[in-house]
């Protein structure tokens, strides 16, 4: 019995969390695993009426679950970083989910900002460390209002917290076994402390892996691979900061934030899973949002609890949706409502 902790959220995750519920009901039946859920309501809303992001004790019980499945964090109404802060990050970092996982998978060359680019073209995954970096929130003012006002934020990079990431993203490398490479995005030509220290550890640790191929990049030289030669990359691993940004870039590459998914990986503890787009308030309480992104991060929760054929089995029915019936991934564009295409999938999950 998977006890799974949802997080509707704010703005259109509701909507979407609703058609990835529907989606987990239907591979429930027929690959004949059970699950219960439970909603906890964080978020926008309750900020304003409470003025509580996440107590510890909100941590606590959500130690107590198989997964998290996550719809969005962000209110108009609330200044930036407070929830993102008081809840998306206190979330990771608190459960200490130190990978975040973002596959890159062009299902519809339709789709594709990019000329000429097929499918087998651009799938590659970015292991994103989660819990360090510029994340860590480190720094400081001086002089704070004065025309001589220093603004110093510190990235912060441990031994342990990069060889963690880094480890993984071999492993994972192996066992994807599509082109099994690697490659190593970072600033070693400015960056020169945190860099160097990935680095380091990024070519010991590859000495224990002769079966996977290496390679580096720049972070500003790897934004210009996306567009130009994407089919260049399979496993991607970076820092934190980077790996926001180049995941952005890589969901619009993809189709768009209607289908990018990403998982805050614990491996020894609660992961949790999103739709990677955000609240989206203009769309809210429209029922025009893609939910296909949430449906995919569905599927890489029921991987990640090992239940991988029901995982591939959702991935091979949003392939089809993609690839034949949806006019656009875009909101509102879809040529279906965001139910209908949560009904879609459950009814071809069958
Ligand atoms: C993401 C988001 C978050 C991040 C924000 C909302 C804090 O952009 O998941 O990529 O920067 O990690
Ligand atoms: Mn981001």
């Amino acid at each position: 019995m998977y006890k799974i902790a949802v997080i509707p959220g704010d703005g259109t995750g509701p909507e979407v969390v609703s058609q990835g519920i529907k989606v987990l009901q239907a591979a429930a039946k027929k690959f004949g695993f059970k699950y219960q859920t439970k909603v906890f309501d964080f978020g926008g809303e309750r900020y304003l009426k409470t003025g509580k992001t996440l107590e510890d004790s909100d941590i606590a019980q959500l130690k107590e679950y198989s997964a998290i499945f996550l719809g969005a964090i962000g209110h108009p109404d609330v200044k930036p970083g407070i929830l993102e802060t008081g809840i998306l990050l206190k979330l990771r970092f608190s459960l200490d989910q130190y990978i975040n996982l973002r596959p890159i998978k062009l299902y519809n060359p339709a789709f594709c900002p990019l000329k000429d680019k097929k499918p087998e073209d651009i799938d590659f995954v970015v292991v994103r460390e989660n819990s360090e970096g510029l994340y860590k929130g480190m720094g400081e003012f001086q002089n704070k209002g004065t025309k001589d006002e220093v603004a110093i934020q510190l990235s912060y990079n441990t031994r342990q917290g990069v060889e963690r990431c880094i480890r993984y993203a071999f492993e994972y490398t192996r066992k994807r076994n599509r082109r099994k490479k690697l490659t190593l995005c970072g600033k070693t030509n400015v960056l020169t402390y945190a860099w160097d220290l990935w680095q380091r550890v990024f070519n010991e640790v590859a000495k224990e892996y002769p079966d996977v191929t290496t390679d580096y990049a720049h972070v500003d030289a790897t934004t210009m691979w996306f567009v130009k030669n994407p089919e260049w990359f399979d496993v991607i691993v970076t820092d934190n900061m980077f790996g926001d940004i180049i995941t952005d870039l890589g969901a619009m590459i993809q189709g768009g934030m209607g289908i990018a998914a990403g998982g805050n990986i614990n491996p020894q503890g609660v992961s949790m899973f999103e739709p990677i787009g955000g609240s989206a308030p203009k769309y809210t309480g429209k029922n025009v949002i893609n939910p296909l992104a949430a449906i995919c991060a569905v599927g890489m929760m029921l991987e990640n609890l090992g239940e991988e054929q029901a995982g591939k089995a959702i991935e091979n029915v949003v392939i089809g949706l993609v690839g034949k019936d949806l006019k656009s991934l875009a909101a509102g564009k879809m040529g279906y409502s965001t139910t209908e295409v949560g009904d879609l999938v459950a009814e071809r999950l069958k």
